[in-house]
């Protein structure tokens, strides 16, 4: 088996470039350590490239994308577009464009929570703490991709959500299937008592539960759920839904764990895969090395699991764990040392180098110090 990878890189927008620098950055010191060899090829997406082609994907990028064993991208978004509803060339149209072209299909998005910092959720520790869920939300179809309208006079407009059988069926799969590695119980998240869309969805995955019988099914309405996920998130397993509710419902849930600069995202299809925080471009933080950079790191560890490099995977999960344990974290999680994105960056990728030996001293660590003794 080959141990070269070709990684395509998106930083994109806002904080994207400087998180997705320290993600780079620890997946070199992987390579060293674990002897892979990773071949990044850079390219635009977003306002960037806008801004320098007029075309928020344009074809050079989709072609690197498209030949990488996967993408790891950054963020997207500008203001000057949030703030600008006439513009007809958006950043966020040019990731739905990649999403859709490379066929990824499912967005997985694991709710995790650290009880090191469970303290700064906005809910009560007692009810955060041990909160594990992991995300299923369908990426490429249903309102999203459905026709759009607005008439010539713009006071008319509409968009349609629409779902095939077949879409519904191999998302479904995938998360049963991880449901039976996990604590076995899968909620479907939809809104049947009004959207045909989730009647269909309903009887598509009551079917498909059949080849599954230790899985529990359940079925909850998206309103509800979203009251669920804030009175007691610890019910959840293994959520699955349809593109829009998952999109809503898992910002709600990025909140839970106490920042949503933490949580990592992977969008599968069946011949390419994507990895990004949760997290948008957070413009206001740009440039100012605060932004967290933990999140796509763990975007680049569910990077390291689809190709299947599960020691090196495992590594950098204890890697970011001790730095969160430490409290080697930046200022949304750490107001009184806060270290800047590189610096975390930098404790994680000396934890990778120096962890099998004795060298390193939490102590210091803990001081400020340096990492190194
Ligand atoms: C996300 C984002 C995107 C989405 C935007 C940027 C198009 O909010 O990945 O959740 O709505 O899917
Ligand atoms: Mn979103």
């Amino acid at each position: 088996m080959s141990n070269s990878y070709k990684i395509a890189v998106l930083p994109g927008d806002g904080i994207g470039p400087e998180v997705t620098a320290e993600s780079v950055k620890v997946l070199n010191v992987i390579a060293q350590a674990f002897q892979y060899k990773f071949e990044f090829e850079y390219a635009k997406m977003g306002a960037e490239a806008i801004f320098e082609t007029g075309n928020p994907l344009p074809e050079e990028t989709l072609t690197v994308c498209k030949n990488a064993d996967a993408v790891l991208f950054g963020a997207i978004g500008d203001p000057y577009f949030d703030n600008n509803p006439d513009a007809k060339v958006r950043p966020e149209q040019g990731l739905l464009k990649l999403r859709k072209e490379l066929g990824l299909f499912a967005n997985i998005r694991p709710i995790k929570t650290y009880s090191s910092i469970t303290k700064k959720s906005p809910l009560k520790k007692e009810i955060v703490d041990g909160t594990d869920i992991q995300i299923y939300r369908e990426l490429i179809s249903g309102i999203y991709f459905g026709e759009k309208f607005t008439d010539e006079n713009g006071e008319f407009a509409y968009d349609i959500c629409k779902y095939n059988k077949d879409e519904i069926v191999q998302i479904a799969h995938l998360a049963f299937q991880d449901a039976q590695k996990r604590r076995k119980k899968l909620t479907l998240i939809d809104k049947a008592n009004v959207l045909d869309t989730s009647r269909l969805w309903r009887k598509v995955v009551q079917d498909i539960a059949k080849d599954y019988p230790d899985v529990t099914l359940e079925f909850l309405f998206v309103d509800n759920a979203a009251m669920q996920m804030i009175l007691n998130p610890k019910q959840f397993d293994v959520i699955l839904t349809e593109n829009m509710f998952g999109d809503i419902i898992s910002d709600e849930a990025s909140v839970i764990g106490g920042s949503i600069g933490l949580l990592p995202s992977a969008s599968i299809g069946n011949d390419n895969a994507l990895f990004e925080p949760i997290h948008g471009s957070y413009p206001q933080a740009k440039g100012k090395g605060i932004a967290n950079p933990i999140a796509s790191i763990l975007s680049a560890a569910m990077l390291l699991d689809y190709l299947k490099l599960d020691v090196a995977a495992n590594k950098l999960r204890e890697a970011v764990e001790h730095a969160i344990d430490h409290r080697y974290v930046t200022e949304d999680l750490n107001k009184e040392q806060n270290y800047s994105t590189s610096e975390v960056g930098d404790f994680i990728v000396d934890y990778i180098k120096f962890s099998e030996n004795s060298y390193y001293n939490f102590e210091n660590v803990k001081l400020g110090k340096s990492t190194i003794v």
